[in-house]
């Protein structure tokens, strides 16, 4: 670079030489022509005195544009490096802006993602309450469900197919209407959160504009979402009370209407929603089954009773001495225990006990119940055996467990002398106890293989005599009463 630069430096100064030779040779030239022409004063004044300073003049002219040129080239070679500079910052430029650009565009995708991401959680969250509350009402069905097949009692079910789902979907009131047999009529089985006594109220199911006539007439479940958002069913109950919401649905065994569960709005003033119709759907079918259970079971049960009874008939067949034992016990039982103010199901209760409560003599040999000397020990013992025998025969009966218990302790005495078990006072249900009486009464009352009958009197006053020992004095007490009202009816003398 520096050599081709001196080389031109070189030819210029060549050049510049050449020409100062030629000037100087033309000075020469002109300055004969004009010592021939010396009459020619103008081109004489226009001739130099001596070429020195010409040659000086061409010497600077040629410094000069020497200096020209490397200025010139300077200049040159710094407008390169500008050049250069700026085209570099240009790409510099450039590379940022796709940069930023890209940068801009990530920042976007990411604000999308995470738009997205907030909208997947909201969705997540959104789903994980749904599944809870699925959850909570699949566990609260599942716990119905068992709850009703545990339960054998068809009153019982009844009051749990409406106060479970009263509970479970917060309902204000709950109903459970049964259709009339040879009527056309639902009638109010059991009621929950209704002012005043209203089971037996009737509702004619093809006249009916209620929900559950509508239910029962075509058995189906029902959702009124909003009362005041339809034309169909009036918002205002005959019941007393303005209706807001209401789910209602059939209790069917096969295609046999067996009753109507209806929920009335809801506590927290929400309204209810197709998932409780379903709801109260699987609840009303869980009842349908567990009454279809308790029928069979009952008549199941009817059955064995009416084995059982024909066993009695057969006990009291081979003992004729205690033939219509049972029913007089069982007579005199349910008088005492209803002046005593015993409820329905210890009525109940007892009445089947006193009917039973001989059954285990069906093992004692006919020698022994109908002997008529004093019995020995090893035959004492097998007479003893019969109340523990009589339990072993109705354990398997899916009895309310006081008439099992009763046959069991109908020898048992208040002192503890008696058999099998020896029980003492509060050990000894008080349904025993009256039977205990009542039994002993009968039995004293009664002609036996090996002795004669006491009379009505003579039987109450042994009666009183044991009272507190072998009785409870209480149903003594009151024993003496029913028997005196009985007697003076019939017209016989009464024990004080
Ligand atoms: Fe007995």
């Amino acid at each position: 670079m520096t050599s081709g630069l001196f080389t031109t430096l070189l030819l210029i100064l060549a050049v510049l030489s050449g020409g100062g030779l030629a000037y100087t040779l033309n000075y020469l030239r002109r300055l004969n022509r004009a010592a021939e022409d010396s009459h020619d004063k103008a081109a004489l004044s226009s001739i130099p005195s001596s070429p020195v300073p010409i040659l000086s003049h061409i010497s600077n002219r040629i410094a000069f544009m020497a200096e020209a040129l490397l200025e010139q080239k300077r200049v040159e070679s710094y407008r390169q490096k500008m050049t250069a500079m700026e085209k570099q910052e240009m790409a510099h430029l450039l590379e940022k802006e796709t940069l930023s650009r890209q940068l801009e565009r990530q920042l976007n995708e990411t604000r999308q993602a995470n738009l997205m991401v907030s909208g997947l959680n909201r969705d997540l969250e959104q789903i994980n309450v749904s599944l809870n509350e699925a959850i909570n009402r699949l566990s609260a069905l599942n716990q119905i469900s068992r709850m009703l097949g545990m339960e054998h009692d068809k009153k019982q079910i009844y009051k749990m197919a409406v106060s479970l789902p009263v509970e479970l979907l917060k309902a204000e009131v709950g109903l459970l209407m049964l259709p009339e047999i040879g009527t056309d009529d639902l009638v109010i089985e059991f009621s929950h959160g209704i002012t005043g006594a209203k089971s037996g109220i009737r509702r004619t199911i093809p006249n009916g504009s209620g929900v559950a006539g509508w239910v029962a007439s075509n058995k189906k479940p029902l959702l009124v979402s909003d009362f005041d958002d339809q034309n169909r069913f009036p918002s205002f109950s005959s019941l007393g009370y303005r209706r807001r919401t209401a789910v209602s649905a059939p209790i069917m065994i096969k295609d046999e209407l067996i009753g109507v569960i209806s929920l009335i709005n809801r506590r927290d003033n929400t309204l209810f929603r197709e998932e409780d119709r379903t709801l109260l759907a699987t609840i009303a079918s869980e009842t349908a089954m567990a009454i279809n259970n308790a029928l069979l079971l009952e008549r199941l049960q009817r059955g064995y009773f009416s084995m059982v009874q024909s066993l009695i008939v057969a006990v009291e067949s081979k003992d004729v001495y205690t033939k219509g034992h049972s029913e007089r016990v069982t007579q005199y039982s349910l008088l005492i225990a209803e002046q005593m103010g015993l409820d329905i199901d210890q009525l109940e209760a007892l009445q089947q006990a006193a009917v039973l409560h001989d059954i285990g003599k069906i093992t004692i040999e006919l020698s022994i119940l109908n002997k008529p000397t004093t019995l020995d020990t090893e035959e004492y013992d097998k007479i003893k055996d019969h109340p523990l025998t009589g339990f072993k025969i109705l354990e398997p009966i899916d009895f309310d467990e006081r008439i099992k218990k009763c046959v069991l302790q109908h020898h048992e005495r208040m002192d503890g002398l008696g058999y099998p078990n020896g029980c003492v006072d509060q050990d000894i249900l008080f349904e025993s106890r009256i039977l205990a009486a009542a039994d002993a009464f009968d039995a004293m009352t009664t002609k036996r293989p090996y002795r004669n009958p006491l009379t009505i009197q003579e039987a109450l006053l042994e009666m009183r005599r044991c009272a507190g020992t072998q009785f409870d004095p209480d149903v003594v007490e009151v024993l003496t009463r029913v028997v005196n009202a009985m007697t003076n009816l019939d017209g016989v003398a009464m024990v004080q």
